[in-house]
């Protein structure tokens, strides 16, 4: 006769569990319910089901803490966190603490089944399995890594997964898809937290250059090494080493960085001693390493050693139910540093955003929220102040220069008026252009009267008095 196999349900809504009882129970398998976190530990201790399936917003303490005290007196027990609510933050603690899987509950109707059968066999497979994890301790992190997308929550669970483990992580994407934001995270929840984490980007550097400030030089190794200086490898011992853009390595490098990743030996440049370090390795790139490999730009074997886990970012096209979460995210960072009131932002605006295919990704959108809070006229952004669609060359430009998205050039007025012409039949174009002109100078410039007068081509009595006929200084809030 088949074993018979016991799952422990926690969750506080009792119509969650009569409805998963009758989904799950069968002549092999028992369900146990509870409504409570402290009767559900007992049960579990009692009863040690083969799995257990726990809310995360359960009492007296959620499921994220049944799940820490669970698997302290049972390391291998299997956990599936469920929650109304799949922050980023949320996703990456309870893989972190050791959850099996992290489960949104409106999916639930559709993968119960899927996520039992998976959460059994692992348990099956475990069960012939011993290795313990180590009790880890819970830490306060932020949230900046924003996401509640299916395949952004897969990338969490990867982060969750090898944060604690040594593995060399290589993380693929498109331009500003969070290719360095994800190594950070990947840095900041692992053992290493407290050491330095180093990014280097291996294509900015000159190829003669590199290799001495990976691995530091002796005195007298070449021109201009004047004293002995130690290489990114030796400062960031005990931390991270974040290689970005690694396609663009040179050959001849790559061998070393082999010689790290299998034996963790390497030597200053012009020195002889083996020096060795203990250095985690992050790289990324947004070339497709496996075409670079199959035309000898890549070398296979140091490509297998990196892509021992592999993270590959989604476009944010790909993920459009980001982007309102992003959209929240973005005004919220902007309000925080220029310390104003955060702006909201209308449903059709959203959709807007929503609608565009973001080549640049993350950081497309990022700058095109910073530009919208510069265009916007009263605190809800409208689908008008959304700059998209603008002259390509100045997205392009933009996209290219982060910086450059505080700068507001002719052309954006320019769009702005003709926005705002849509909308209103009525509009006075010209004072209203000439508002617009000041308006953005000023808060471009910070309130700045010499230089937005510059930016206008006019001088700065001229700037003072069409502040004083339009209201701006009022408006803007800048004294002086
Ligand atoms: N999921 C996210 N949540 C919040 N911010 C994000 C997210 N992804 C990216 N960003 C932001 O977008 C910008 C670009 O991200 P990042 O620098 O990590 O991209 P990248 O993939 O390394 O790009 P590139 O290939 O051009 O170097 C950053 O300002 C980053 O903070
Ligand atoms: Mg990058």
């Amino acid at each position: 006769m088949a074993r018979i196999q016991t799952i422990l349900i926690a969750d506080p809504d009792t119509d969650f569990l009569a409805w998963t009882s009758t989904q799950l129970s069968s002549a092999t398998t028992k369900v146990i319910t509870s409504s409570d976190s402290e009767e559900a530990y007992r049960i579990f201790l009692r009863e040690k089901p083969d799995i257990l399936m726990a809310e995360t917003h359960l009492s007296p303490f959620g499921g994220m803490e049944l799940l820490g005290r669970i698997r302290q007196r049972a390391p291998n027990a299997i956990v599936v966190l469920t929650s109304a609510f799949g922050t980023t933050q949320a996703v990456i603690e309870s893989m972190r603490l050791g959850a099996f899987d992290f489960v949104r509950k409106e999916t639930l109707p559709f993968t119960l089944k899927a996520v039992i059968d998976a959460a059994l066999k692992a348990q099956a497979e475990m069960r012939a399995a011993t290795s313990a994890k180590p009790q880890l301790t819970v830490e306060e992190h932020q949230d900046s890594l924003v996401g509640k997308s299916e395949a952004m929550a897969q990338v969490f669970k990867v982060v969750g997964r090898v944060a604690m483990s040594d593995a060399p992580v290589m993380i693929t994407g498109e331009t500003g898809s969070g290719k360095e934001l994800v190594a950070r995270a990947v840095h900041t929840y692992s053992q290493r937290n407290g050491k330095s984490f180093v990014a280097i980007n291996c294509a900015a550097i000159p190829e003669q250059l590199l290799e001495s400030e990976l691995f530091g030089h002796e005195k007298g190794a070449f021109t201009g090494a004047v004293g002995q200086r130690a290489g990114r490898f030796e400062q960031c011992n005990g931390g991270t080493l974040f290689l970005d853009e690694i396609g663009d390595m040179p050959l001849a490098l790559q061998s070393k960085i082999l010689r790290v990743l299998q034996d963790g030996e390497f030597s200053r440049v012009g020195g002889s001693a083996t020096l060795k370090g203990d250095v985690r390795i992050i790289a990324a790139t947004n070339k497709n390493l496996e075409q670079e490999v199959a035309e000898k730009k890549f070398r296979e074997d140091l490509f297998y050693r990196l892509n021992v886990v592999r993270i590959q970012l989604p476009p944010l096209r790909q993920r459009a139910e980001d982007i309102r979460l992003l959209a929240e995210y973005f005004l919220q960072k902007v309000a925080a540093r220029q310390r104003l009131p955060r702006l909201k932002i209308s449903e059709d605006a959203i959709k807007v955003l929503e609608s565009h295919n973001w080549p640049g990704n993350v950081r497309e959108l990022e700058n095109t929220i910073q530009r919208a809070c510069v265009f916007a006229t009263s605190d809800v952004l409208l689908p008008k102040d959304i700059p998209i669609g603008m002259s390509g060359a100045l997205s392009d430009e933009v996209s290219a220069n982060p910086s450059l998205a505080n700068v507001v050039t002719k052309e954006m007025a320019i769009e702005a008026l003709l926005k705002a012409a849509e909308t209103d039949p009525n509009l006075q174009l010209l004072p209203f252009l000439e508002r617009e002109f000041t308006l953005h100078s000023m808060r471009a410039t910070n309130g700045n009267q010499v230089r937005a007068a510059k930016l206008l081509g006019i001088t700065r009595a001229t700037l003072r008095k069409r502040m004083e006929i339009f209201g701006i200084s009022k408006e803007l809030n800048i004294t002086g």
